[in-house]
């Protein structure tokens, strides 16, 4: 078979895997006090150029965002998001869960306008509505399309006119920082953002998520609400051995950059075939459109996701590469359409 289905569908990049073979009789001590993340802690801070960001080692994504977005708000407030983003959608309603509405605004790209913030925030005008708070965004989004560094700055620049905080889901953020679309280096991400995530999970990690949180209004007591959720990592020091080697000599960077461009390589081939595409191709998620018969016969030899069913005979799938993707992966795809 071949796996387009997602990019966690392996173990860890073997670079990682030797670190934690290496250090697996390593003492160490634990809730992230061990001197890996203290030393990843240090290499983050340099890589983003903020000495006083605050690094926190989480599991996985939902948990960071659902951590992070109950902390940073007030019980009545809220925060925006596009309708397809991953706290609107593939969360199973864990931002509600804790009180706080999603208000949701509607977007063809996956992205959000500073128009759609500056309209929201116009239309919660009193007490008896939620106050918007935090306006989250995700690169790659939701979608597999990309914010540039302007489109950033533009939130940013709206952010600070109404006094928001902008929190940046970074689960594929190895794949944002590797497209020519993007732009955004780590310091970028720490000048723009109130704090941000680098995701591990889906970029060549076993698992994990590193939180940096830039402002000083968002770090007071935050291990206490991680402890309090259950995500204060007991072996937290698996997290930061992992991190050491993928944030070292631009890996993070190389394996976006790899599944980016089989994914990439792969939308130009079935474009010049004539399939069309739900969202543009940007990154290492492609959603072309294909007849259900197609997607019936693929469905024997590849393993991918239906996003929608499109009603008229056709659906939209997704096709993921990976860290682990290979060009023999693509040409057995392209083979086979
Ligand atoms: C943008 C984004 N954020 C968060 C997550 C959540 O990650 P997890 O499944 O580890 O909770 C995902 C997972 O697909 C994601 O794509």
């Amino acid at each position: 078979m071949i796996f387009l289905k997602n990019d966690y569908g392996l173990g860890a990049h073997p670079k990682i895997l030797q670190a934690l073979v290496d250090h697996n009789m390593t003492l160490s001590n634990s809730y992230c006090n061990d001197t890996f993340c203290q030393d990843t802690t240090a290499q983050v801070r340099e890589l983003i150029q903020c000495p006083t960001a605050d690094v926190f080692y989480f599991s996985g994504g939902t948990q960071t965002n659902k951590v992070c977005l109950s902390a940073f708000l007030r019980p009545y407030e809220a925060v925006i998001a596009a309708e397809s983003s991953h706290i609107g959608v593939h969360e199973t309603g864990a931002i509600e869960a804790t009180g706080h509405k999603c208000i949701l605004v509607p977007s063809a790209d996956g992205k959000i306008l500073p128009e759609q913030v500056d309209h929201v925030v116009a239309f919660h005008n009193f007490d008896q509505m939620v106050l918007p708070k935090v306006v989250y965004i995700s690169n790659t989004t939701e979608v597999g399309t990309i914010y540039s560094k302007a489109e950033i700055q533009a939130l940013r620049a709206c952010c600070d006119k109404h006094g928001l905080y902008l929190y940046i889901d970074g689960a594929r953020m190895a794949m944002a920082m590797a497209s020519a679309d993007c732009g955004m280096t780590f310091a970028d991400y720490a000048a723009l953002a109130d704090a941000f995530y680098i995701g591990g999970t889906k970029c060549g990690a076993l698992f994990g998520e590193l939180l940096v949180i830039v402002n000083d209004a968002l770090k007071p007591n935050f291990r206490y609400v991680m402890r309090q959720n259950g995500a204060l990592f007991a072996k937290g020091m698996l997290i930061g051995m992992q991190f050491g080697p993928l944030l070292k000599d631009g890996l993070y960077e190389q394996l976006g950059k790899h599944a980016n461009t089989l994914a990439l390589d792969l939308a130009s081939r079935m474009a010049a075939k004539g399939f069309k595409f739900h969202y543009q191709p940007q990154s290492n998620q492609i959603f072309p459109i294909v007849t259900k018969e197609l997607a019936d016969k693929l469905a024997e030899k590849v393993m991918y996701e239906v996003t929608f069913d499109n009603g008229d005979g056709t659906l939209t799938v997704r096709f993921v590469t990976s860290w682990a993707s290979t060009q023999e992966d693509i040409d057995g795809l392209v083979a086979l359409l």
